[in-house]
């Protein structure tokens, strides 16, 4: 995809500078910050117009509060973390919107930060309300689009805001859009896709983008079920999903005439009710009453043996119950192994950095995108709407 012309590129100086940041980060239940990477990785954008004499106005959602103002999504204890990473004090606006926000946003010096309250305490941010964008876009003179997990939202914010002010990429989106841009076009060959988790219909759309575009895709975790059962394997008391058959079928006969090679678990580690330790179990035989809960060894050699003659590897999703120290070895030493695998290495999608940095396997990766649904849509190719808002470099 084209670059997007660059926050570097903007006059900032002593201007209010209206920055959309994805802030939604992990919590605790008492609401401390339980993974801070999308707050580290907006630093640099953040530094850079402190640095310039910008006046900067943050603005992000945190979760989904469905409209209505309910402080168990306030982005209190985020300022909070964010204050202590710029080394400044950043006040946070109590609302997005309104006269104390534009207040706010007026007095503020050279260098100076405000957040605003989440964005999604108002129902106009989702529906794109033209009213409630034009209140948000009057807080500043210039916008800076640097929520990429975000971007496949065509939200007030994210949409609206920028159609109104003269808009910018931050230094994420740019790193984002730069390192996963080559998965969609001409990525050096061979490209092998790696992908776990659970939900076979929610990503059959990211696997069927694999199709013709990935030399070899490796299905691991419960993604796999679907398809072994296709097959007529047995998977003991498994939960499949139904209804997936025919899709599944259609699947496998696109991606022979594609020439994507499908490789399947040939073995499980499975949790049978009574023993504490996992078993080994064939793929197609789990046994009555057993579930399959991680990739078995004989996988995990057949993924590295694809994985080892890999230019290009992208990566989603556990291959197993990884929060689970009895199942979380499959995932483990198939991304142990790529670490040693020379190429270049992406993840993305979901907890995907924080699955990996659990199981200490973060070098296995050149590069973990801050998005979630958004990295899965762009490396799908689908336009997205925040990126497609920001005219090109
Ligand atoms: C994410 O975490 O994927 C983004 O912040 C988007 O959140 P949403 O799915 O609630 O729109």
């Amino acid at each position: 995809m084209p670059l997007k012309r660059s926050v570097q590129a903007a006059t900032v100086r002593g201007r209010r500078v209206l920055v959309r940041v994805d802030f939604n980060v992990p919590q605790e239940p008492n609401g401390q910050v339980a993974d801070d990477r999308r707050i580290v990785e907006a630093l640099p954008t953040l530094r850079h117009l402190q640095m310039a004499g910008a006046r900067t106005i943050l603005m992000s959602h945190l979760g989904r509060p469905g409209g209505q103002r309910d402080m168990r999504f306030s982005l209190r204890p985020i300022v909070h973390r964010l204050s202590g990473y710029l080394g400044v004090p950043v006040p946070l606006a109590e609302d997005c919107v309104g006269i104390h926000a534009l207040e706010a946003s007026a007095r503020l010096k050279n260098g100076e930060f405000l957040m605003l309250e989440n964005l999604r305490f108002h129902p106009g941010e989702e529906a794109n309300d033209p009213a409630f964008a034009a209140q948000l876009a009057q807080l500043g003179e210039v916008f800076v689009e640097e929520a990429f997990g975000a971007v496949h939202r065509a939200h007030a914010s994210t949409v609206g805001v920028p159609k109104r002010l003269p808009a910018y990429a931050g230094f994420l989106v740019e790193k984002e859009v730069r390192e996963l841009s080559p998965l969609v076009e001409n990525p050096i060959r061979p490209y092998v896709a790696i992908l776990g988790g659970a939900k076979v219909a929610d990503k059959l759309p990211l696997l069927q983008s694999f199709l013709g575009r990935a030399d070899s895709l490796l299905i691991g975790g419960a993604l796999a079920f679907p398809f072994l059962a296709a097959q007529g394997a047995h998977l003991g008391a498994s939960k499949v999903e139904p209804g997936l058959e025919e899709a599944v079928h259609e699947f496998l006969k696109v991606a022979v005439e594609r020439g994507t090679k499908v490789v399947l678990p040939v073995d499980w580690l499975i949790d049978l009710p009574g023993e504490a330790e996992a078993q080994a179990a064939p793929a197609n035989e789990v046994p009555e009453g057993a579930f399959a809960k991680d990739i078995g060894p004989q996988t995990r050699d057949r993924f590295y043996a694809a994985l080892s003659e890999s230019k290009t590897v992208f990566w989603n999703g556990p291959l197993g119950l990884a929060e689970d120290p009895r199942f979380a070895a499959g995932t483990r030493e198939v991304l142990a192994g790529l670490a040693t695998i020379p190429g270049r290495h992406i993840g993305a999608g979901g907890d995907s950095a924080r699955v990996a940095q659990d199981l200490g396997v973060l070098d296995a990766f050149q590069f973990i995108s801050t998005g979630g649904g958004a990295a899965l849509e762009f490396v799908q190719g689908a336009e997205l709407p925040g990126l497609a808002v920001i005219p090109d470099a």
